[in-house]
């Protein structure tokens, strides 16, 4: 998909009407100039869902999820930016014009290679299916030994890829598919030397990675025999297919996650299929390794609620624990299940059941009992340099915890569980919190401005600029963006000087697009309709201005200050006297 041109979001933009569209997919009520609603994104019993018609803007004062037509069909119909302009410009009428020659053969390159990925997953699976080849019967063989039956291996659309060197480029080949489509699926190895490909996986089960649209993205090949090198074979990356990008099984458990508004993180192919196949399903496997940023995102579109059940072994567990911590950075609500050290999903539930499986996933721990348990495990608690070591590990993770208030009941709990005074910890997150800066992502910067309060003067000036674009010219003229503390809305104003230089207006809906983040878009939704009556704007634009400029001033002089002593001490006077010339400048202005 190649480039939307800007000015063909702002058509499609334009021509949406956010009432309309909200409309149709949640009962609106209206409220004086805006329209409320009970929020579809998170659960609540009185509305705070707001819809603003003159910005064509959405905000939820609960959750604060916001933002405008593009945001609202991204987050209901859990589209990407592209598909939900895709989407929006077919309803509205706007045709998008395929300028990019590079970007539409690309485009036509990867709908190809979906193709042959879908006849690949139809090609195996008929092998497991239908073949009569004694090789055939042993794959079979050796899923009934794994109690896989056949309602499940078409379920899953489980297949068998035969031992050979080109059954499957035979097919793809017979199908029409091009050498190079063939290549670029990664369904073939190229050979060494000379012209040709040969099939990737040959003697294997074969379990077919999907996107959440049921598109064939990538393959995991299972061999069937112990004493086999590579347990697993998979997919190389592809132009389809990005390692840590995807779920397996996201495609059969979207509904489930969002009935249950839960979702079960498991390991492997076969930890996903044997709870499914036992009812429970809202499970995606994570195929190997520790979350990623991207997974965690992809989840949040459908639930916030995470049951981690990774591998009671070393790197199962260290999995776990690097995951926790990504997992809280995106505002997740994390809880860890617990299996026997040697057990998986999948054999446990062979072994005790379903509902030994259900209770486990009721018995989760928290985060916290977690990981606590697991440093106590590694720790000797019974040191001093044991409870530092165990308070060290904790406190960063702790403070990854949106709420306040969970955050100091850890805390207490921490230091109880430690046998140390609270305030010693209190001391400990302090001196830690001054070393390690907090890594700047969505999550974290939303938690920030969730928590804290906004510059009352930066945020009604900003506010003011968005009711009416008389005071972006003249905020435009005595203050700059470096001349406001607060760094959201220092980079939002910029952006706002921008557009009304370029365009003299500017449009709240057109504006939220020029910022990818959450952070930033839920507090300019939050602005923008935030329902102040301006009784005499002129003033209160006065005001701001006043004091936007005194506290910078007041920052200024105290720079000066410090560097005229600096000067003084250091003897260089000539440094001082230009200091002070340019301090009484700024007193008279
Ligand atoms: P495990 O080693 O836990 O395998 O790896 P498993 O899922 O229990 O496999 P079965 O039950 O023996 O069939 C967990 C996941 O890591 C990836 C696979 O996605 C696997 O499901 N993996 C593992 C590989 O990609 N390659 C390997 O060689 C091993
Ligand atoms: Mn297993």
């Amino acid at each position: 998909m190649g480039l939307i041109p800007e000015d063909v979001i702002g058509q499609v933009i334009d021509r949406t009407n956010i009432v309309e569209l909200i409309g149709s997919y949640i009962p609106l009520k209206k409220a004086g100039a805006n329209y409320k609603a009970l929020c579809p994104f998170h659960n609540e019993k009185t509305p705070s869902f707001v819809v603003t018609p003159g910005k064509q803007i959405f905000h939820c004062f609960g959750c604060h999820e916001g933002g405008n037509v593009l945001s609202f069909v991204m987050k209901h119909e859990r589209l990407d930016f592209a598909e939900a302009v895709r989407m929006l410009a077919a309803k509205a009428g706007v045709v998008i014009p395929e300028t990019d020659p590079g970007a539409r053969v690309k485009d036509d390159l990867r709908q190809m290679v979906f193709k042959a990925n879908e006849v690949a997953v139809e090609y195996y699976h008929r092998n497991l299916v239908t073949g009569k080849e004694p090789e055939v019967g042993i794959a079979r063989d050796y899923l009934k030994s794994r109690t896989v039956s056949l309602d499940c291996v078409k379920r899953f659309k489980i297949g068998y890829a035969y031992d050979a060197w080109d059954g499957l480029a035979k097919e793809l080949k017979q199908k029409g598919f091009s050498d190079e489509v063939i290549l670029k699926s990664g369904l073939v190895v190229p050979r060494d030397k000379g012209q040709g490909f040969y099939d990737r996986f040959r003697g294997r089960v074969i379990f077919s990675i999907f996107d959440y649209r049921n598109r064939a993205l990538a393959f995991g090949a299972r061999a069937l025999k112990k004493d086999d090198k590579a347990k697993y074979i998979n997919s190389p990356e592809s132009i389809l297919y990005t390692k840590g990008r995807h779920f397996y099984g996201l495609n059969w458990a979207k509904d489930a996650i969002t009935r249950e508004d839960a979702v079960i993180i498991v390991e492997g192919y076969m930890d996903l299929i044997r709870p499914v196949e036992a009812g429970i399903e809202n499970v995606v496997a994570s195929l190997g390794t520790a979350l990623t940023a991207d997974q965690v995102r992809l989840i949040r579109r459908y639930t916030r609620n995470v049951i981690m059940l990774f591998d009671m072994d070393t790197a199962g567990q260290a999995a776990t624990l690097r995951s926790l911590d990504i997992l809280l950075e995106e505002d997740m609500n994390v809880r860890v299940a617990a299996l026997a050290d040697d057990e998986d999903p999948d054999s446990f539930i062979l072994k005790d059941g379903a509902d030994a499986f259900r209770d486990r996933i009721k018995q989760a721990h928290s985060l916290f009992d977690f990981k606590l348990g697991r440093l106590m495990a590694a720790h000797n608690a019974h040191t001093i340099e044991g409870r530092a070591m165990i308070c060290q590990e904790m406190l960063p993770t702790i403070d990854k915890i949106p709420s306040e208030v969970v955050r100091d009941g850890y805390v207490r709990e921490l230091a109880g569980r430690l046998q140390i005074p609270e305030e010693a910890v209190i001391k400990e997150r302090r001196r830690l919190g001054n070393i390690v800066q907090s890594r700047p992502g969505g999550g974290e910067a939303k938690k920030a401005y969730e928590r804290k309060e906004l510059s009352p003067e930066e945020s009604l000036l900003l506010k003011l600029m968005l009711v009416d674009p008389k005071w972006v010219a003249e905020s435009r003229v005595v203050i700059l963006p470096e001349d406001l503390k607060d760094d959201a809305i220092r980079l939002i104003v910029a952006k706002v000087y921008e557009l009304f230089d370029r365009e003299k207006q500017v449009g709240v809906a057109a504006l939220i697009n020029s910022f990818g983040d959450d952070a930033t878009r839920s507090i300019l939704t939050r602005l923008a309709q935030d329902d102040v009556v301006f009784n005499d704007q002129k003033r209160m634009f006065a005001d701001c201005v006043k004091s936007i400029k005194g506290t910078r001033q007041k920052a200024e002089r105290q720079r000066l200050r410090d560097a005229m002593k600096l000067a003084e001490k250091a003897g260089d006077w000539d440094m001082v006297r230009s200091l002070q010339e340019q301090f009484n400048t700024i007193i008279k202005g």
